[in-house]
């Protein structure tokens, strides 16, 4: 798969990830520059990256016929970038395809139909190795690397042969399904030898370390014992291998402040007004895709609204759904489910002077989303599955002590932390009217108490102590006895 090893380079920590940590910009005059992606990720990773010399390796963000010319590696505010290119057809079948049609629903649960094609999973591979070949090249002699995500479960493995001197990370930031899901996988047993190429294998949720851990022994036949497993080198030798949860987080600060910030403050108090002031706004903020629940909730909400339980004159529902894979046809057809249902609701609901659903189909700076998360009474997470979920996180970050109630899915890995929301499970359409109704009829008193409580777990477990609880567990040379912080 991969060619001769590479020189080392000059990174003492380098990140691969799907993405770069910068997004292209196309200004007014039809120039282009870079900007650092809004992401937690990147938000957590830049200061050490500046400070250690560190690269982030990615895919640029354009199929490579749209450029003029490859992009070559460059710096931008202190962080080395690493642009891997793809081709049209790499990202139809290696993204599009076995990340988003293959992978991503197997991993959640299959709530939608995973599809397997042979020739997806050969572009994988293939894909999976270049970016593995541009991490050999850019890391220094016994750099740390740290590969991200299910995109690039192969890259540990890859790298491990082309540079044995790396110590490798993995961290996976989507569910890891039961093993009698992920043994639908054809390619079952060279993902898991990927992702065991890593010293350390980081998930989100100590269900998603024992799920792991149930697929490597049933299909590899290797048990765990205090959360590492010895792998079998093709020297003959054996390396110790951790799988251990490390829950992400945000930066809470950044949105501290910006929820403090006058003017964000009256953008607020203007959406109530521009929503006609009704006495509860519920809010909804997702990528649009399947595993989020939005259908879910529109049922739940539009059920209150014909039983009489509220009415647009007191609840509005607020849902940005921000376009993604767009290229995926179940994403297509989700967006006209969704869009059909909206419209019926509203068609039904509405009044001249009130709307019963305000759906959005854009994606936000993060200063109008703090300002959105200020206007809401109510936050709703119902996803069916999903990895963490960090919207739930930051609405409690937005709100501090003023109160605002945060119903979230018991699937969402945020459920594990943030035990004082109103759990729900988003299936059960009556327990859903419930809290929403719970939610919205919630003293300001309890409501303040729970988040109160919730903001405390939040400042001491940020994005920050992420990064560095995973890096410092890497770091130790030999996995440690004990189980990591919070698995
Ligand atoms: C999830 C995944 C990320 C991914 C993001 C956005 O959070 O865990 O790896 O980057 O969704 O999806 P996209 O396909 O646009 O990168």
């Amino acid at each position: 798969l991969a060619g001769d090893p590479p020189e080392p380079g000059h990174s003492d920590l380098v990140v691969v990830a799907n993405r770069l940590a910068v997004d292209r910009v196309v200004e007014e005059d039809g120039t282009t520059s870079w900007r650092r992606s809004p992401g937690g990720l990147v938000t957590a990773l830049a200061p050490i990256m500046t400070r250690q010399e560190g690269a982030w390796v990615g895919w640029g963000g354009s199929p490579e016929e749209e450029l003029d010319e490859p992009l070559e590696p460059f710096t931008h505010e202190g962080m080395h970038l690493v642009p891997v290119a793809l081709t049209e057809g790499e990202l139809v079948e290696y993204y599009e395809g076995f990340s988003n049609s293959t992978l991503w629903p197997l991993y959640h649960d299959v709530i939608a139909r995973p599809e397997f094609h042979r020739q997806w999973w050969d572009t994988y591979q293939r894909v999976n190795a270049r970016f593995a070949q541009a991490a050999a090249a850019t890391a220094a002699e016994g750099a740390t690397v740290w590969v991200q995500d299910y995109q690039l479960q192969l890259v540990p493995r890859i790298l491990r042969r082309l540079r044995p001197d790396l110590r490798i990370g993995y961290f996976h930031h989507i569910p890891f399904p039961p093993v009698e899901i992920y043994a639908q996988l054809p390619w079952r047993r060279p993902v898991l030898e990927g992702l065991l190429g890593a010293d350390l294998i980081g998930f989100q949720r100590r269900s998603d370390v024992s799920n792991f851990q149930g697929a490597v022994r049933r299909i590899l036949g290797s048990s765990f014992r205090s959360n590492t497993v010895q792998v079998k080198e093709h020297d003959g030798g054996a390396r110790t291998v951790g799988a251990a949860a490390f829950p992400i987080s945000i930066d809470v600060d950044t949105i501290t402040d910006l929820a403090q910030d006058p003017d964000i403050q009256a953008r607020a108090r203007q959406i109530r007004e521009e929503l006609g002031n009704p006495r509860t706004i519920l809010l909804g903020v997702d990528r649009l895709d399947y595993t989020k629940g939005i259908r879910h909730r529109i049922k739940a909400f539009s059920e209150l609204l014909e039983d009489g339980r509220l009415s647009v004159e007191d609840a509005c529902l607020v849902q940005v759904a921000s376009p993604s894979r767009e290229g995926v046809d179940s994403y297509k057809e989700l967006r006209d489910e969704i869009e059909l249902s909206v419209g019926r609701v509203n068609g039904t609901f509405d009044t001249m002077g009130h709307t019963a659903i305000r759906y959005l189909h854009h994606s936000y700076p993060v200063e109008e989303m703090v300002a959105l998360y200020l206007a809401a009474d109510v936050m709703l997470v119902t996803a069916l599955r999903d990895g963490m979920n960090l919207v739930a996180k930051e609405y409690v970050a937005a709100r501090g002590g003023w109160g605002g109630v945060l119903v979230l899915s018991e699937f969402a890995g945020a459920a594990d932390q943030l035990r004082k929301a109103l759990l729900v499970n988003p299936h059960d359409i009556d327990g859903l009217k419930e809290a929403i109704m719970e939610a919205t009829e919630m003293s300001a008193g309890e409501a303040t108490k729970r988040m109160k409580a919730m903001h405390r777990q939040l400042v001491t477990h940020d994005v920050n102590k992420w990064s560095r609880d995973f890096l410092d567990r890497l770091g130790g040379a030999v996995p440690a006895e004990r189980s990591g912080p919070e698995d």
